[in-house]
């Protein structure tokens, strides 16, 4: 490990050490301000104090250090194994699921069932890889027979999703499927009135309290696996978050 390493893994550890000590169990990174004059305008990019590698590390860490061995719920007790997520740890859009089912708590992976080659197809479309965005779930652990999420298991693991926002700072955020959106947004309201336009995720849990990330609520792939007349609208979500990135268009116009 180089010295800049060896000093953040310090200020780290020392970070969680006096959070602990304050009874603190989700720690807030410290987030940088918004940039230029149209601070807190959709699509502006938070002002990174941080580099990728710096990001990549403080995530490897939080993973070692708070995320594996996790027992907050009873569902550490049926998993075979915690279901961090995985991509780059300074991906411009972040795609968040639900909950690991029986392939994911296999491989230890999100995404990689049937859902999963959907998902990649639809980033595909995108003109992304799985490799440049993050992809990871409300849920780390499977629930057993891929049953919905309890409340007590979201307000237990749901720091852990937004603990990773926090550090890898999307410019956008796709909330694939109802458990996503509602929890993001802390909202009641179904996918189908959510779906179709930007909503503000604040990266201090807080509505209206400090930097907001734009986040797109969408079909979640499984859902548009049993319902395919609903790829369009998901589609259509799918090309405002391009818009919003200034990724290129089919037929060729960039937003
Ligand atoms: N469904 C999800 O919500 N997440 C996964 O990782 C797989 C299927």
């Amino acid at each position: 490990m180089d010295r800049d390493s060896s000093l953040i893994r310090e200020a780290l550890r020392q970070q969680l050490e006096a959070d602990r000590l304050l009874g603190i169990k989700s720690v807030p990174i410290l987030l940088p301000p918004r940039c230029g004059p149209d601070a807190g305008s959709r699509g502006g990019r938070l002002a990174r104090s941080r580099t990728a590698a710096e990001q990549a590390e403080q995530l490897r860490i939080f993973n070692e250090t708070e995320v594996k061995g996790c027992t907050k719920c009873a569902l550490s007790d049926t998993r075979t194994q915690i279901v961090f997520g995985q991509g780059s740890p300074s991906a411009r859009v972040v795609f968040v699921g639900e909950a690991p089912g029986y392939e994911e708590d296999r491989q230890g992976l999100a995404f990689i069932g049937r859902a999963g080659q959907l998902l990649t197809r639809m980033i595909d479309a995108m003109g992304l890889t799985r490799e440049e965005v993050f992809i990871c779930n409300v849920l780390k652990c499977r629930p057993p027979g891929n049953r919905d999420p309890s409340a007590d298991e979201i307000l237990a693991c749901s720091p852990f999703l937004r603990r990773q926002l926090a550090i890898i700072e999307p410019e956008v955020l796709v909330a694939l499927g109802a458990p996503a959106a509602k929890t993001l947004l802390n909202t009641a309201e179904s996918i189908g009135k959510l779906r179709g336009r930007f909503h503000d995720y604040y990266l201090s849990g807080t509505t209206g309290e400090g930097p907001a990330i734009p986040l797109m609520p969408t079909y979640h792939p499984a859902y548009l696996l049993r319902n395919p007349a609903e790829k369009r609208k998901a589609w259509e979500d799918l090309q405002m978050v391009m818009r919003l990135l200034g990724l290129t268009l089919p037929g060729g116009t960039s937003g």
